[in-house]
């Protein structure tokens, strides 16, 4: 679903605006799993991403922080004059995607949020065929019910059993490699997807893309995963192309840029493994406070 975030910082934000990036957000590093599918299927397009790093995690965070982190972070890529906002966050969308809409909606020059939860579920009730679903994801985002909402907007009568992973991000995101730990977390969570005799299940982390193989290893190979980046490619391709917002860029690819709010060199070293490609230049950046937003 779309929201307006006020352009505020930008006097004429029509003028040349296919040419500014798409802003991406995430809790940090992993919504480059996210970045990476939109690298893929828009190569025209340049991004600037941002990943509040010094605040992660933001899965047990209350919607209410959540939409205020969410708030900052709009305003910073607005003043960097970002034509598209899209929250790559599973977190940041389930728990304020909804609030950050209600209190953006009140300008016609504004630009349009995108999140991943609506894209996934429509994705998944595509592909379920017994009409169960799972949903792996961090207690934030279970808690929030934005799931269940947006798959029964799509077919109430689909059902989906959440599963709410406390440490599957975290285990994730400090492994170079599984050890036993990472291997039961795992399995712990998947066992009630395995009961539910679920066929499909949602990746609902920007996290979990990358242990995919051990996810489907555990629940069956007959298991469909759906994850977000393809889906919501495709809506900010639509969306860009039905505004007037694409990049005129002919030939060659565009450029991506990277924003964080802790350490730039961890972020580095992170990132790459998420991101997949290389990482160029990250800068430090301190977020403001939102009052215009409150
Ligand atoms: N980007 C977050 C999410 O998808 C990763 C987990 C976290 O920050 O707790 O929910």
């Amino acid at each position: 679903m779309m929201g307006c975030v006020p352009a505020s910082a930008s006097p004429d934000p029509r003028a040349d605006a296919g040419r500014r990036p798409i802003g991406v957000f995430d809790s940090g590093v992993g919504g480059l799993t996210v970045l990476h599918e939109l690298l893929v299927q828009l190569p025209q397009e340049d991004f600037l991403y941002l990943g509040d790093t010094a605040r992660f995690p933001y899965g047990e965070r209350s919607p209410e922080e959540l939409a205020r982190f969410s708030s900052q972070i709009a305003e910073e890529l607005l003043r960097r004059r970002a034509k598209l906002l899209v929250i790559a966050c599973n977190s940041a969308t389930a728990a304020a995607l909804p609030i950050l809409e209600r209190r953006m909606m009140e300008t016609t020059l504004g630009v349009d949020v995108l999140g991943v939860v609506r894209p996934e579920a429509m994705q998944a009730v595509a592909a379920t065929r017994s009409g169960r679903i799972g949903l792996l994801a961090t207690p934030t985002t279970v808690a929030s019910g934005s799931y269940e909402r947006a798959v029964s907007s799509v077919d109430p009568h689909v059902t989906l059993q959440a599963v709410a992973c406390p440490t599957l991000a975290g285990i994730i995101q400090a492994g170079e490699q599984f050890d036993e730990r990472a291997v039961d977390s795992v399995r712990e969570a998947c066992l009630p997807l395995r009961e539910a005799d679920v066929d499909t299940v949602i990746l609902g982390c920007t996290h979990y893309p990358l242990i995919k193989p051990m996810l489907q290893r555990m629940l069956g190979p007959s298991v469909t995963l759906v994850s977000s980046g393809a889906a919501l490619a495709r809506q900010v391709e639509h969306a860009l192309s039905t505004r007037g917002l694409s990049n005129p860029r002919q030939h060659g690819e565009g450029d991506y840029r990277f924003l964080c709010t802790g350490e730039p060199e961890s972020f580095r070293e992170l990132g790459t493994r998420f991101l997949q490609m290389p990482l160029g230049e990250v800068e430090r950046v301190e977020l403001q406070s939102v009052e215009a937003l409150a």
